[in-house]
């Protein structure tokens, strides 16, 4: 049994995390704005799951709020920093900016700074960080989104080697999903490989207990992540 902070639970793949992992058998301690959303699924899971409505870019309530939730688990072994927000068309184009690197990058920091502080104490412990294929690339529909997740990625990487520099066993997984079903994908058009969310959750799941470093969600995904890294930048400006 492990004890498993989630931030953005309330749907998508945080959502089916909670679930597949509590019914592993897990503590899993769920985060999201939306208090009726954790509470149905609080509701679903059982004894095993552990709420704290939060928007994670309020960082010093977040502390506080990861704290309650580490006592009220007994412990804990894995955080999945999975919340983030996708490309929104409804803010003006600045406001929409700062939005995506408030959650995606200010709150991801602080999540994992905070989560690695705890495990480099504590001696050991399990950093999850939901990046993208799309940390690979740079695009004009999406320019923030796909900088947020080449920061988080790029980010992790470096945690993982501070990691082997201290005195404690702290593993780093980096997801890098391509399309999955959830709220973020619902209306986006031109979607390919698109994943049903419990099978990709499931690869998820394998991997993380495999403790990988990167891992591509669906796998045939890798091969969109090695293109893109190949691909010359003058090809890319031209799709
Ligand atoms: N679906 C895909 O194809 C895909 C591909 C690559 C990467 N990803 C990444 O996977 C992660 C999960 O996304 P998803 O696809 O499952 O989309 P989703 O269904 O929209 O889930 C996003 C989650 O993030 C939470 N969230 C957003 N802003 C938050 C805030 N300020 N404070 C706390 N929680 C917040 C949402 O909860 P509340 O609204 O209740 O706060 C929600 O639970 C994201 O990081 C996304 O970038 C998704």
């Amino acid at each position: 049994m492990k004890r498993i902070i989630i931030t953005g639970a309330t749907s998508g793949i945080g959502r089916e995390l909670a679930i597949q992992l509590a019914t592993a058998g897990n503590k899993v301690g769920l985060i999201g704005r939306r208090a009726e959303k954790l509470e149905s699924l609080q509701k679903e899971i059982g004894e095993r799951a552990f709420i704290k409505p939060l928007d994670v870019t309020d960082l010093e309530y977040a502390e506080k709020v990861y704290k309650e939730l580490i006592d009220e688990m007994g412990g804990l072994d894995m955080v999945i920093l999975n919340a983030g927000v996708g490309v929104d068309k409804i803010l003006s184009p600045w406001k929409a900016d700062k939005l995506t690197i408030e959650v995606n990058v200010l709150a991801f920091a602080h999540g994992l700074h905070f989560t690695f502080d705890y495990f480099r104490r504590q001696g050991y412990g399990h950093i999850v960080g939901m990046s993208s294929v799309a940390s690979h690339l740079a695009s004009y529909k999406a320019a923030v989104y796909t900088a947020s997740k080449h920061f988080i990625s790029n980010y992790m990487t470096g945690f993982r080697q501070k990691a082997k520099r201290v005195d404690a066993d702290i593993t780093i997984t980096d997801i890098k999903p391509g399309f999955v079903k959830s709220e973020m994908t619902e209306n986006v058009r031109g979607m390919f490989w698109v994943a049903e969310t419990d099978k990709a959750v499931r690869q998820m799941i394998k991997a993380i207990n495999k403790k990988r470093k990167i891992v591509y969600i669906t796998k045939r995904w890798r091969l969109i992540g090695i293109v893109a890294r190949l691909m010359p930048q003058f090809v890319w400006d031209r799709i």
